[in-house]
């Protein structure tokens, strides 16, 4: 494990949660594909705690603000505990549920106590492990885990379902809206305007206009990107228009800001879109097939699980499907 993985938290589901240009601080890490008060998760987990004695210990693997422990506290379990490579999402959930354990671990070697939770769930989790090797080490962690007639249930991300699909597009759009290499060319304009204003010369003029001839193309771009989209409350159209609009301001009232800050602001704009799709590219990744979720299970079925064919899972109204159903129990 790496410790970009570490940060990834920090960096991009985090960092989504408490956006302010978003608008969402609600600490949940999939808001970008608009799924975490989506009322058939919270019905799909309430059926999946149905029948459990309250005093049930559960683990959250992969929590990150703690999703799954959030419907778990609504059904009145209060054993609760989530695991999570970052130390920021463990303290995020800790945040809202004082009483839960706190893991800071990576998924496929937690540290925890054999047959030490009732239920072990996952949403949208421990499928981030890495490799496939890694994903099935995670699994054997898991079933580690699981108590004598305790259970295992997740909701995995699905290749070619409904998330996969929107993901593919965001990337599709990040690419667009970056090619023309918007942020470059503002950078080159502010540092050779600097140099103009500081030392006149024709050099340092003829810099200037050719920075500024250089920036058109790339600029004309990003506005007709932003108009195509118009209406649209995707975080990647928010953040090209805050990329647009910014500069446009930085460059009117640059005398009011240090050379040094301004080409801080647009590389902290850079690095936003970097982890925007580092955030997507990581959902894509992680995706997966049928066999793959298959080869999951066995793992179970490898510790004496019973096991259930891998189901679909659909949010109200959608076409595909946005997750995999995964189920073992002892
Ligand atoms: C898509 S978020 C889902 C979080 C949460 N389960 C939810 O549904 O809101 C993926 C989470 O996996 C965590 N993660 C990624 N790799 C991990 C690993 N190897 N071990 C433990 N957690 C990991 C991330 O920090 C992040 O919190």
């Amino acid at each position: 494990m790496t410790d970009k993985n570490k940060q990834d938290w920090g960096n991009y589901w985090q960092g989504r949660t408490g956006n302010s240009r978003t608008g969402d601080n609600s600490g949940e890490a999939l808001v970008g594909v608009g799924i975490e008060h989506n009322k058939k998760l919270a019905e799909f987990w309430t059926s999946c705690f149905e029948g459990l004695n309250k005093n049930s210990k559960i683990l959250d693997m992969a929590c990150g603000a703690g999703s799954v422990l959030r419907h778990a506290k609504a059904n009145g379990f209060t054993n609760l505990g989530g695991v999570d490579i970052s130390n920021e999402a463990v303290s995020a959930m800790q945040r809202e549920f004082p009483n839960a354990a706190g893991i800071v671990a990576p998924v496929d070697c937690t540290g925890l106590l054999d047959a030490s939770y009732d239920l072990v769930v996952s949403q949208y989790g421990f499928e981030y492990a890495g490799s496939n090797r890694q994903v099935l080490t995670a699994a054997r962690e898991m079933a580690r885990l699981v108590t004598n007639k305790g259970q295992f249930i997740a909701l995995c991300h699905i290749k070619e379902g409904g998330i996969e699909q929107e993901v593919s597009g965001h990337l599709r759009d990040i690419k667009n809206m970056t090619k023309p290499g918007f942020i470059a060319a503002s950078k080159a304009l502010f540092l050779a305007l600097d140099a103009a204003e500081k030392f006149p010369s024709l050099a340092t003029k003829t810099a200037y206009e050719k920075a500024a001839q250089a920036l058109a193309e790339p600029r004309d771009k990003l506005i007709a990107w932003i108009n195509t989209r118009q209406g649209s409350d995707s975080e990647i159209h928010t953040l090209g228009q805050h990329l647009y609009s910014g500069t446009i301001d930085l460059f009117t009232r640059r005398k009011a800001f240090l050379l040094d800050d301004i080409i801080d602001w647009l590389d902290g704009m850079q690095s936003e879109i970097d982890a925007y799709k580092g955030r997507m590219q990581s959902m894509r990744q992680s995706a997966l097939s049928e066999n793959e979720a298959r080869n999951i299970l066995a793992v179970f079925e490898g510790v004496g699980f019973k096991t259930y064919k891998p189901e679909q899972f659909y949010l109200a109204g959608d076409d595909k499907p946005a997750a995999w159903i995964l189920r073992a129990s002892r």
